[in-house]
């Protein structure tokens, strides 16, 4: 488009959010309001976005610049109503010419593509004020559109200002407006706040516009859910739950099986590819990408991680973390920060890794903490082993080789290396390092005190049954030789 100035209105304090954080920061889908708000209005291309901040502006001037870093921010330091918080803008963005696009900061919902076909549609009828507006059910606190009998918009009344027939008008302003530059400058100085607000309303631009004899239009969203506004966590919820329902659809059309889209959250800037299934309670969050074939869940979180093709991760918690493709996680594992699973590797239940690097092939299966440690491609570590990391000062690593078989229960006391095709027997504790090819035993031999229960335990059940299994031994060594429950005879 051409000479477009966007204006985004987030000066407003949005004290019925009863929070700390300022409502446009509040998350849906995995962004902030003003978030989504950014994302649409760079579909028109805008020349120059300015953003009105007032409440709480070192909260949002900071994450407003992070998301855009050329944006313009104005600062209206008394909220004198929406006429005002436009002027400050224009005079902070020395806005002269074009088109001047106004939306608010807190209407998640809108789509590019609306907001395009808006502006579109303004600049092709050369129109002093557009308005995106909506036909809803309860227009309850919005300002109406009033029409004159052959349809022309005469004006926008604001509820309070109402007459009771203007208050059954049920089409309403978006709050999302357009206007040629050149128009809007000189209307902004004859706006008053001579109301019931007591406030300078950017709406009454309209009829200043009519009374000049311009061109004024609106234009029906005929989705108004893309223009609905959060200003409490109840409507939070609900705008949240809604995007989600659009977002879950839109995969589901692109070829992504959603087994139970009600119990399935997937966030704006999720990327799951064709053929993905996934399955009920399953949410995937922040910057995850799932690739071909991979199938998430059941009751599965994945925030900011990479699925790799043809995997299966099930009733997982997972955050930043890279699963290979072909490579199996879970039930119940935990996949922390620096995970990093190899082609066909497998990270097995109640599982919790950290800063590890896992081979192609290499499986992790049982019952095991793997923090800040390689282990090799193709190497197996047995059930229930943990990499001890920490002296309770630093952080150390573990080296696994390549090909490797580590018994059960194992500790590795980091830093230690263990060579590549080595091994461990079960119990070991390694502490020094193991060199490639080699057997690692660190449990000495066993012992068996005879009688010990009997003994230390008298008068238990575990007392009388070793004394029956000892009758029933003694009977059959008298009657047949040494039987069942004797070291004797074994090799
Ligand atoms: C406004 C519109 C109304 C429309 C409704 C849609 C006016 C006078 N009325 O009413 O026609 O139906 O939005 O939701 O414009 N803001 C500032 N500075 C201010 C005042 C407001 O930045 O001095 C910001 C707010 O933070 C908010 C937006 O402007 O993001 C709208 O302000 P709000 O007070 O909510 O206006 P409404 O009464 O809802
Ligand atoms: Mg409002």
């Amino acid at each position: 488009m051409g000479n477009l100035t966007v204006i985004v209105l987030a000066a407003g304090g949005g004290t019925r959010m009863k929070s700390k954080t300022m409502k446009v920061l509040h998350p849906i889908a995995g962004r902030s309001m003003i978030g989504h708000v950014l994302r649409a209005v760079e579909a028109v291309d805008p020349r120059q976005i300015v953003a009105v901040v007032g409440h709480q502006r070192e909260q949002v001037g900071p994450h407003i610049n992070a998301l855009v870093p050329d944006a313009v921010l104005a600062v209206q330091e008394e909220q004198l109503g929406t006429g005002h918080a436009v002027r400050v803008a224009i005079d902070a963005a020395g806005t002269t010419s074009g088109t001047v696009i106004v939306a608010a900061g807190d209407t998640p919902m809108l789509e590019g593509e609306s907001l395009r076909a808006f502006a579109e549609e303004h600049e092709a009828a050369q129109r002093a004020v557009s308005i995106l507006s909506g036909i809803v059910a309860n227009p309850f606190g919005y300002g109406r559109i009033v029409r004159n009998e052959e349809g022309d918009v005469e004006a926008i009344v604001e509820e309070k200002d109402a007459t009771r027939e203007q208050r059954e008008i049920k089409e309403i302003n978006s709050g999302i407006l357009a206007f040629d530059a050149e128009f809007l400058l000189e209307a902004l100085p004859q706006l008053t706040n001579d109301n019931a607000n007591g406030e300078f309303y950017l709406t009454d631009a309209v009829r200043i516009a009519r009374d000049a004899g311009l061109t004024v239009g609106a234009h029906v969203l005929e989705d108004f859910t893309q223009t609905e506004g959060a200003n409490d966590r109840v409507q939070l919820a609900e705008l949240g739950k809604e995007m989600n329902r659009r977002i879950v659809t839109r995969w589901m059309t692109e070829g992504v099986t959603v087994m139970d889209p009600a119990t399935t959250w997937i966030e704006a800037d999720v990327v799951p590819a064709r053929d993905v299934t996934i399955l009920p309670g399953t949410q995937l969050l922040g910057a995850t990408v799932v690739h071909e074939d991979a199938v998430v869940g059941p009751d599965t979180t994945l925030k900011d991680c990479e699925v790799g093709s043809g995997a299966r991760v099930v009733r997982t918690h997972g955050e930043l973390a890279v699963v290979g493709d072909r490579a199996n996680v879970g039930p119940f594992a935990y996949l922390r920060p620096g995970t990093q699973l190899g082609i066909e590797g497998k990270i097995g239940t109640f599982v919790e890794t950290k800063n590890a690097e896992i081979g192609d092939g290499a499986k992790v299966p049982h019952l095991s903490y793997v923090g800040d440690a390689e282990i090799g491609e193709g190497t197996n570590i047995g059930a229930g082993t943990i990499f001890a990391n920490y002296d309770g000062v630093n952080k150390h690593r573990t080296h696994i080789g390549r090909f490797a078989r580590t018994g059960s229960n194992n500790t590795f006391i980091a830093p230690v290396q263990v060579g590549d095709g080595a091994g461990t027997a079960g119990g070991t504790t390694v502490r020094r390092n193991v060199p490639a090819g080699a057997m690692a035993v660190s449990s000495g031999p066993q012992r068996n005190i005879e009688g010990w229960a009997e003994a230390k335990r008298p008068g238990s059940r575990q007392a009388e049954a070793a004394a029956a299994a000892r009758t029933a031994r003694e009977q059959q060594v008298s009657t047949e030789g040494p039987g069942v429950g004797s070291d004797a005879g074994r090799g």
